[in-house]
C-alpha cells in the first residue's frame, strides 16, 4: 500500500482565498488585521520564516509590521517594543520569532504579551485556555496540524494518537489538541524506553523531534497516519523527521516535507490574526 498525502501546501492556499473574502469584509467595517512580528539577530532560518510570514501577510491582505533589533537588544528594552505594541490599535496580533538570544528570557517576553494580541498560543493564560478546550488562539502548528486530519475526513475519537517529542511549540500542545479531539494520546521523548514499542501502536503518529529520518517504517504500524513536523536540511535538501520513503508504503496517509505541514503552520498564524482583528468589534 502506497499513502495518501495530505497536501498543506493546497490545503493552505484553498484557507487562504478564504480569508481573502473576509478581509474584505473586515475592510467594509474599516478593520485592516495587523500583525507585528519582532525578529532579533541574524539567524539565517528565522529570517527566512519571517520572510514567509511576512509574504502571506500581504498575500491576503494582513497588515504587517517588521521590527528587527540587532541580538544587543536588552530584556528591557524588548519589553518596552511589546509594551508598545501592545497599545497599538492597528496591531492584532503580536509574535516574536523563536529562538531569541540566551540573555532575554523567553518565558518573560512571551508573558509580556497581552493574550488577546497572543496569535502564537505561547501566553500561560492561552495554553490554559487550550487545555479547557475555551475557544482561544491556538499554537499554529498544531492547530495546522489538526485542520490536515479534519480536512482529510481522519475520525480521531478514540484513535490512540502518540506524539513523538515534547516541545512547548509542537509537541505538547499537539497532543493537547488530539486529546480534546476525544482521541488516547501517548507521549514519546527522548528518555522514553522502548519508543518502538509505542510509536507502533499508534493509529496517529505525530513526529516533531527535530532529527531527520527519525521515524522508519519499522516504528510504524500498517494503516497508521503519519504526520511528520520536522523541517531538516540534509546535504542542501529539506527532509522531516520521518524516512518519507519508507514510511509512505506502510502509512495510510501520510505528510510530504516540504509541502505538509509547514505551509499550515502560517496559514493558522493568519488566521489567528483574522480572530484577533474581528474581536475589534
Ligand atoms: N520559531 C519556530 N517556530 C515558531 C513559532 O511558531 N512561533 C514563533 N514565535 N517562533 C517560532
Amino acid at each position: 500500500m502506497s499513502a495518501t498525502l495530505l497536501n498543506g501546501k493546497e490545503l493552505a492556499a484553498k484557507k487562504r482565498e478564504q480569508m481573502k473574502s473576509k478581509i474584505e469584509q473586515l475592510a467594509v467595517e474599516n478593520i485592516t488585521p495587523g500583525l507585528a512580528v519582532i525578529l532579533i539577530g541574524d539567524n539565517a532560518a528565522s529570517q527566512s520564516y519571517v520572510r514567509g510570514k511576512q509574504k502571506a501577510c500581504a498575500e491576503v491582505g494582513i497588515y504587517s509590521e517588521l521590527i528587527e533589533r540587532p541580538d544587543s537588544i536588552t530584556e528591557q528594552e524588548l519589553l518596552v517594543e511589546i509594551d508598545r505594541l501592545n497599545e497599538d490599535p492597528a496591531i492584532d496580533g503580536i509574535l516574536v520569532q523563536l529562538p531569541i538570544p540566551a540573555h532575554i528570557s523567553e518565558q518573560a517576553v512571551i508573558e509580556r504579551i497581552a493574550p488577546n494580541k497572543d496569535v502564537d498560543g505561547f501566553h500561560p493564560i492561552n495554553i490554559g485556555k487550550m487545555m479547557t478546550g475555551e475557544k482561544t488562539f491556538l499554537p499554529c502548528t498544531p492547530y495546522g496540524v489538526v485542520e490536515m486530519l479534519k480536512e482529510a475526513s481522519i475520525d480521531l475519537e478514540g484513535k490512540h494518537a502518540v506524539i513523538v517529542g515534547r516541545s512547548n511549540i509542537v509537541g505538547k500542545p499537539v497532543g493537547q489538541l488530539l486529546l480534546n479531539e476525544n482521541a488516547t494520546v501517548t507521549y514519546c521523548h527522548s528518555r522514553t524506553k522502548d519508543m518502538r514499542n509505542l510509536t507502533t501502536q499508534a493509529d496517529i503518529l505525530i513526529v516533531a523531534i527535530g532529527r531527520p529520518k527519525f521515524v522508519t517504517a519499522e516504528d510504524v504500524k500498517e494503516g497508521a497516519v503519519v504526520v511528520d513536523v520536522g523541517i531538516n536540511r540534509v546535504d542542501g535538501k529539506l527532509c522531516g523527521d520521518v524516512d518519507f520513503d519508507g514510511v509512505k508504503e506502510k502509512a495510510s496517509y501520510l505528510t510530504p516535507v516540504p509541502g505538509g505541514v509547514g505551509p499550515m503552520t502560517i496559514t493558522m498564524l493568519l488566521e489567528n490574526t483574522i480572530q484577533s482583528a474581528e474581536s475589534r468589534k
